[in-house]
């Protein structure tokens, strides 16, 4: 658990609780333990994450599995849920029913975003559709409730409180979009994960969704082929799906996807009830992560 929270990390969830928090409230010390909580969260689902997607760098550094094997990977993971709950059970009274169920419902949703990103594995065709709805699931809700644990404990009306969650909902959809571009063109040393590792695992990142959408005939059935089984050799494949994404020019469609999206979250910022100016270093923050390579 040390380790895992030792090796690096943007903070961007707890970051974004205290800045919310603090765009009605100047003092912001409740928020601090929940916003831990949420960031013991995320680094739980890391360790998880990195069993299932069976990578062995994260943050630039090898995943705990790969160090201590998945045992002990699994159990330093359920024990970080339970922290994370205890830091959240030290939000101030007022608030705390209220951030116990946000909380709760939102890591029931990661994980049924988790298991669909495995069906999606194995599903010939996945929707675009189908695909926004899993990474809303898996990555955007966690984002959005950062920020709406942050409004409700600054004792936002629940009108804002809902609009920072939207903002953190297509704000975390558009991280995700971004996530899955870097897994594939990003900088290892850069993203600190192994790039490729998407395309050799068959997901169904914005990437292939797009691709499968949009190649025929002979593209199309190229792409079938790689992703059949009897790839013994990864870098090959990886080169091969990323030559048809290339000529499908599937990169720029997927930028732009992730700016709709970015656009879209500045939009529910924008109607937050609140001098614009209270709300400068969460805007900057969200600009910051446009040109993300990490
Ligand atoms: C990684 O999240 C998992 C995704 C949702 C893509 P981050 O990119 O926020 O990871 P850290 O915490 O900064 O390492
Ligand atoms: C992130 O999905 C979702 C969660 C960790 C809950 P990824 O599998 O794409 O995340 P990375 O790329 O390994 O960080
Ligand atoms: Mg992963
Ligand atoms: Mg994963
Ligand atoms: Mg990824």
């Amino acid at each position: 658990m040390r380790y895992i929270m030792s090796i690096g990390g943007k903070r961007l969830r707890p970051v974004m609780c205290l800045l919310a928090c603090n765009i009605f409230k100047d003092k912001i010390d409740e928020a601090v333990m929940p916003a831990v909580g949420i960031e013991v969260f995320h680094n739980f689902t890391l360790i998880h994450d990195d069993i299932i997607d069976r990578a062995d760098m994260r943050r630039g550094s090898p995943t705990v599995h790969s160090k201590w094997g998945p045992d002990q990977a699994i159990l330093s993971g359920d024990v970080m849920a339970f922290v994370a709950v205890e830091c959240i059970g030290q939000a101030p009274e007022k608030a705390l029913l209220k951030a116990l169920r946000l909380f709760n419902r939102t890591a029931i949703e990661v994980c049924t975003g988790q298991q669909l990103d495995l069906d999606y594995e194995k599903k010939g065709v996945v929707s675009e559709t189908e695909y926004l709805r899993m990474i809303e699931l898996k990555t955007a809700v966690l984002v959005a409730a950062s920020l709406k644990m942050g409004a409700i404990i600054g004792d936002a009306q629940e009108k804002d409180q809902d609009l920072l969650y939207e903002f953190g909902r297509c704000l975390g959809i558009a991280f995700q979009i971004q996530d899955d571009v870097l897994d594939t063109y990003g900088d290892t040393k850069m993203f600190g994960k192994k790039t490729g590792s998407d395309i050799v695992a068959n997901k169904k990142t914005y990437l292939l969704v797009k691709a499968i959408e949009l190649a025929g005939g002979n593209k199309l059935s190229r792409l079938r082929k790689l992703l059949g089984d009897g790839n013994d050799d990864p870098a090959e494949k990886v080169r091969a799906v990323k030559e048809i994404y290339d000529e499908l020019d599937i990169r720029l469609q997927a930028e732009n996807l992730a700016y709709d999206y970015f656009n879209r979250s500045f939009q529910a910022l924008d109607q937050v009830s609140v001098n614009g100016e209270r709300k400068n270093e969460l805007k900057q923050l969200a600009v910051n992560l446009i040109g993300r390579v990490k």
